[in-house]
């Protein structure tokens, strides 16, 4: 009998027909062979076409929309494999034996639970802030606790500069021309055990990637639950990792269906690349600064509206727009003021995004039985047409990723704020795969500026530099 799940696999499976039906005519792109180096090539602004390492990890065939990890397509993944799987395969570059990924998820939902993290974690005001900043927050408390490499060194060990109450020393009694103390150190008993668990001063190594992968679920559903004046809950450890979010989010346990869809967008989104957070991370890694600060790096850098941050934007989009029938006048005022579409264009897909193919589908099958997805699914139907229409052929604009996942989670009942965590708890798995390859052969970045300003300017002091306005290069 086919089950509800069977049917999101053939939803898969028909979005791949259709994708190689229509990009098989696509000429193969460049990519595929070894560069010579050094490699003579023209960077522009963006870096864009540049070469920043070698990989085994993930391809982005942009000319012909097609995403591999570690030679696997990315519709047979999304059809038959799991998002833990899908882990594994980009951390150690090869799908796992039964055993060793029965091992494997034993790390995982080892490493869910993070009471230490979340209580400190709760002391900062959370629903005052973004939920990207939160989640960054969240990995910082992460290493502090799990490494210790901190835990001695931030406070003075003595008291003796002030032994009060902040409140309690009015600021009027401090002497003018002395130092101010804006805060009071009180002697703390330093929390580090004797003997530190086994592993947990690694910083840089798998098991820190691992737990990055599995600890930034509990934390994104923390952040997403108080945001929500609610409590967060304990992860289940029978569940997997994509519904273990859900439920950690949600404080319900997921229907297959919902878990699947979920795991599926999260496999989507794992990896891409050197895409902008990607790249932060590894930037951040390669000054052998460790894996939690550069997993930071990255989660700031997926914030922006430019990056991760455009599927909340894509929501917002849809939702002014209101009804399908105020596209035409939408979209032919935002082509007069030269405004960007949100969920459209992409760095190196000059055609349809792979994953945009499936979450397209998903997103009408979700939309089934929820009518403010279903409005929101129709504008977005038509606004992608006019799109593909008058954009698709002249400069290669069609869906992202993010056109689509936003409808998807929203009808799953995560707000929109939560949406660029969600592709952060996925895309940690991409950035920390990335890293620990990079780190194997490391090179710290440090790619060079084109300097365009001037030379041998002569400095003229303050009061001879006249009243008028002065140009700024
Ligand atoms: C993703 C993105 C940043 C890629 O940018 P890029 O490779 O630097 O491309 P450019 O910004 O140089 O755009 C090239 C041309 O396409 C146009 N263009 C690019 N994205 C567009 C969009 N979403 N809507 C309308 N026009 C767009 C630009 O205006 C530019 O036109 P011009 O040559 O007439 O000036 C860009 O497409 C974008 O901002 N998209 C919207 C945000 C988004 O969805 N981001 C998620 C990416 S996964």
């Amino acid at each position: 009998m086919e089950t509800r799940t069977d049917k999101i696999t053939e939803i898969v499976l028909k979005a791949a027909r259709k994708a190689r039906r229509e990009t098989s005519s696509a000429p193969q792109q460049e990519g595929r062979g070894r560069a010579n180096w050094p490699l003579d090539c023209t960077v522009g602004p963006g870096l864009e076409g540049a070469i920043a390492c070698e990989t085994k990890i993930g391809f982005v065939n942009g000319t012909r929309g097609e995403l591999t990890y570690c030679g696997y397509d990315i519709f047979d993944l999304c059809a038959y494999s799991t998002f833990e799987e899908v882990s594994y395969l980009l951390l150690y570059g090869r799908m796992p034996t039964a055993k060793q990924f029965a091992s494997f998820k034993r790390k995982l939902v080892k490493s869910r639970s993070l009471p230490h993290t979340l209580r400190l974690l709760m002391g900062f005001p959370l629903e005052q802030m973004h939920p990207m900043a939160c989640l960054r927050l969240g990995t910082n408390l992460m290493r502090q606790r799990l490494t210790w490499q901190d835990s001695d060194a931030a406070r003075p060990d003595s008291v003796a500069a002030i032994a009060a109450d902040e409140d309690s020393i009015p600021m009027e009694t401090i002497p003018k021309g002395e130092q101010k103390a804006i805060y009071e150190f009180k002697k703390r008993k330093t929390e580090r055990p004797a003997k530190v668990p086994e592993g947990t001063e690694d910083a840089a190594g798998l098991a820190a990637c691992i737990r990055l992968i599995s600890g930034l679920s509990t934390i994104a559903a923390a952040v997403a639950r108080v945001r929500d004046h609610k409590l967060p809950i304990e992860p289940d450890p029978e569940l997997g990792h994509a519904a273990n979010y859900l439920y950690m989010m949600n404080g319900v346990r997921p229907t297959p269906e919902q878990e699947r869809i979920m795991d599926i967008a999260l496999i989507l989104h794992a990896d891409h690349g050197m895409n902008a957070s990607t790249f932060a991370s590894m930037v951040v890694a390669s000054t052998l600064s460790d894996i939690y600060f550069s997993i930071g790096s990255g989660i700031a850098a997926l914030s922006g509206p430019l990056h991760g941050g455009a599927n909340e934007a894509v929501l917002v989009m849809l939702e002014k727009i209101g009804h399908p029938d105020n596209v035409d006048a939408w979209f032919d005022k935002a082509m007069r003021r030269k405004k960007k579409i949100m969920g459209m264009g992409h760095r190196v897909y000059k055609t349809y995004d792979p994953r945009a193919r499936i979450l397209g589908p998903l997103a009408s099958y979700v939309a089934r039985d929820n009518p403010d997805a279903a409005l929101l699914l129709r504008i977005a139907r038509k606004l992608e047409k006019r799109v593909v229409e008058s954009l698709g052929k002249e400069k290669n604009i069609f869906p992202n990723v993010d056109y689509y996942s936003g409808i998807v989670y929203k009808a799953m009942g995560i707000h929109r704020n939560m949406f660029t965590p969600v592709f952060a708890v996925s895309r940690v798995a991409g950035w920390t795969a990335r890293v620990h390859e990079y780190l194997k052969k490391n090179r710290i970045f440090r790619p060079r500026a084109l300097y365009v300003g001037a030379f041998g300017k002569e400095y003229k002091p303050l009061d001879e530099r006249g009243r008028g306005k002065t140009t700024s290069r």
